[in-house]
């Protein structure tokens, strides 16, 4: 079924209140056969949703949004040693990493409570206290918008980067990803070496931690850091951690000794979060947006915001960061 003039705010977790022209929520590989043939014509204005997590919406949409809920999660393989399952893309990712983490099924417990959907996970390879969705992922299925061509796409087709993929480049706005298919171990090897995790673990009073105390202890540290989309909208990180020259990361050190960073393709890879704090702006309150109290990168609505105040706030942090330590900060939310 096709709506016409909907709000979108329920369907992104900042709360933007921008309209669609039409709307529809399919559940069926059918269905979305059928949508996409029914409106070939127009699939140019065409927007995939998943749980739109990872969006800011600056104005209203003029053509179809298609909210990809195709559900399940099914075997694919099975030994003594390992787990094959695949996933439709419109799970929501939380409930996937508990269904696994509940049958000892290990490698995605690092990645709990991340918001949104199974489908936009390997578009921007999702990855959280020391783990990215690539090390796990097998292949996807996913339909080509234009000539309803049904192709799988193996973990070297997708070309996962740091919060990319080809979905995000070069095969931008051209495949509804169906279903994620991903291998996990039933004999697992924890990894707990992102500090956070570790000190959580203490806190939690373990002292050998199975699968299920590492996802608790994750799910307590987003939990402590970041808002709930819920309660308060925002779209996780914002900003990517920028990836600089070797020589400007020594050359901001002189000045900031505690500046966190570590070696990244052949350059060295800082926290935008931190960058943002020391520029004054963590907590900052501006109108209706602000930058969250606990963690200066994920950027907030207090109510009533505009995708182009947010938007606006993100320019000015930018350019902010820029001015005083040189670094060109990137956008991790996509921006319509
Ligand atoms: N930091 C500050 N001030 C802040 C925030 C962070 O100084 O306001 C410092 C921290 O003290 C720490 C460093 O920055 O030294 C890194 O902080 P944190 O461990 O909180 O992680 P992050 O780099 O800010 C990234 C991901 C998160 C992911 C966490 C944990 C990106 C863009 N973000 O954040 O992912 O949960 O690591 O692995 O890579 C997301 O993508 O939406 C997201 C939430």
């Amino acid at each position: 079924m096709i709506l016409n003039n909907v709000s979108l705010r329920p369907f992104n977790t900042f709360g933007i209140d921008v309209m669609a022209k039409a709307l529809t929520q399919v559940t069926t590989e059918d269905e979305l056969r059928e949508v996409l043939e029914h409106n070939r014509k127009t699939t140019d204005d065409l927007l995939i949703l998943g749980g739109g997590s990872n969006i800011l919406f600056t104005r209203n949409m003029n053509g179809l949004v298609l909210v990809n809920q195709l559900g399940g999660i099914s075997i694919v393989r099975e030994d003594t040693d390992s787990v094959t399952i695949r996933a439709g893309a419109g799970v929501v990712w939380h409930e996937l990493v508990m269904h696994c983490v509940v049958l000892g099924w290990g490698g995605i417990e690092n990645l709990s409570l991340i918001p949104g959907r199974v489908g936009a996970a390997p578009m921007q390879n999702i990855g959280a206290y020391g783990v990215e969705l690539r090390e796990v992922f097998t292949e996807l299925e996913a339909l080509h918008i234009y000539s309803g061509e049904l192709r799988r796409f193996t973990n070297e087709d997708c070309q996962f980067g740091y919060r990319e993929s080809v979905f995000k480049r070069n095969l931008h706005g051209q495949y509804i990803i169906i279903s994620v298919t991903i291998t996990l171990s039933k004999h697992p090897k924890l990894n707990i070496s992102y500090g956070a995790i570790g000190e959580e673990l203490e806190k939690m009073g373990v002292g050998r931690p199975a699968l299920a105390d590492v996802s608790r202890a994750v799910i307590n540290i987003r939990k402590s850091k970041l808002p709930d989309p819920a309660v308060l909208g925002n779209a996780g990180s914002f900003f990517k951690n920028p990836t600089v020259s070797k020589d400007l990361a020594d050359h901001i050190r002189q000045s900031h000794p505690d500046l966190p960073s570590y070696p990244a393709n052949g350059g060295m890879k800082l926290a935008a979060g931190w960058l943002i704090e020391k520029c004054g702006w963590k907590g900052k309150v501006v109108g209706n947006t602000g930058s969250h109290r606990n963690q200066a990168l994920v950027l907030v609505n207090y109510g009533h915001a505009t995708g182009a105040e947010i938007f606006q706030l993100s320019e000015d942090i930018m350019h902010s960061v820029q001015d005083t330590f040189g670094v060109e900060l990137e956008r991790e939310v996509n921006v319509y």
